[in-house]
């Protein structure tokens, strides 16, 4: 299964679209513009079903087969969301909007999942059907979720999941994956330390905060390091330290602490929030302080099933050649887990070439992996339901 010819044909239809995206781009669930316009373009499609407002400002389109024998269901999801970073790239279809770009690619990814929606619908070469997700909010708002919380699964009955994003640095065209963790779970918290405040002179008279504060932030590393297995993986990082105090001789009252913990492994974060949370608040009680810890449990492990793998290498090979698979997870994370936490399926990169990384203001998406995504996107369809 090479590169679709039709995307070569569509090549440019896909790309303007992509670029119009890009000059256009809109953040978080404020993506009115942009589900517009797919969902316009997939009615223009003739997609079965276009739905829009499915967690807030998502849509789903809906493509059946030419027969529908096993009545299976396997989604698509691409997102829509840019960032709020200010674009340098120069190019001439820049951001029209100070301070937003798509700096992640998301722009191509639209794209690329209408391509292969239009393909889809015109061909109808599959037994089953496909639903093609187009999400907001992924950078940080948990559109993934808000989608799944609308009852995106149980309202279409999906089966799988299959997602993808760009990789810059990785050749363009070419795919990577692995199963299991292929991004991280990606959690903050917070450690509001409280003791007595008083002069610097008089430490005897005060409970000191900082001191309580240090030896917290010290203590913590230990969880890493004593309470989990030393072949999985974990990172817990003390990014800021504040307090109300400006002063050389002033003993705080409170101090703050921030902070990312992140894992690959479900049983490794509970670890994570348990472990932070009595390492503070023990820590601070033998100081005589008290530590309040608030952890936040942001996007959840991005988790390739296995066998869902497999087959997204099978689409990837017989597209690029060859795929990577001996590849590292990355710790950032990614909303689509929310859709593999319901259901199997798989998370694909695909190459972006020698381009600035993802959220730099240089990046851009490279319009000459639009054939190798978009094939894939439909190539799972029609390797998952085989026309009968
Ligand atoms: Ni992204």
């Amino acid at each position: 299964m090479p590169i679709k010819n039709r995307f070569s044909e569509l090549l440019p239809e896909i790309t303007a679209w992509r670029r119009d995206f890009h000059e256009h781009p809109e953040l978080l669930y404020d993506v009115h513009r942009t589900a517009g316009k797919v969902a316009g373009l997939l009615r223009d499609f003739g997609c079965d079903e276009v739905v829009e407002g499915v967690g807030r400002t998502g849509v789903v389109g809906v493509i059946k087969g030419r027969t529908d024998s096993k009545g299976r269901v396997v989604g698509l999801r691409a997102d829509m969301d840019a960032l709020p970073i200010e674009e340098q790239t120069g190019v001439e279809y820049a951001s029209k909007t100070p301070g937003k770009m798509h700096a992640c690619g998301h722009d191509g990814h639209t794209a690329m999942l209408l391509g292969a929606a239009k393909y889809l619908a015109e061909t109808r070469n599959f037994d089953g059907t496909a639903i093609v997700i187009f999400q907001p909010a992924e950078e940080g708002g948990a559109g993934g979720l808000a989608m799944v919380e609308d009852g995106l699964v149980d309202r279409w009955k999906i089966d799988e999941f299959y997602g993808m994003h760009n990789m810059p640095g990785m050749p363009v065209g070419q795919f990577a994956i692995k199963p299991g963790p292929m991004m991280a779970a990606a959690d903050q918290f917070d450690i509001t330390v409280t003791g007595k405040g008083g002069h610097a002179a008089k430490p005897h008279e005060c409970i000191d905060t900082t001191l309580t504060a240090a030896q917290i932030i010290v203590a913590v590393q230990s969880v890493v390091s004593r309470n989990i297995d030393p072949l999985k993986n974990a990172v817990i990082s003390v990014c800021v330290v504040s307090t109300d105090s400006t002063a050389h001789n002033v003993i705080p009252q409170v101090v703050k602490l921030k902070g990312t913990a992140r894992s690959l492994d479900p049983q490794v974060r509970d670890q994570l929030q348990e472990g932070i949370t009595r390492v503070a608040t023990n820590i601070a009680a033998a100081m005589g302080a008290t530590a309040k810890v608030d952890y936040e449990r942001g996007y959840p492990v991005t988790m390739n099933d296995e066998q869902a793998t497999d087959w997204a290498i099978d689409v990837a090979q017989g597209i690029a050649g060859s795929v990577k698979t001996d590849m590292e997870p990355m710790m950032g994370g990614e909303d689509f887990s929310y859709m593999l936490n319901e259901r199997p399926g798989a998370y694909i990169w695909v190459g972006n070439g020698d381009t600035a990384m993802v959220h730099h203001p240089a990046y851009n998406f490279n319009d000459e992996a639009i054939p190798a995504g978009s094939s894939w996107y439909a190539g799972m369809i029609e390797a998952r339901m085989p026309a009968a």
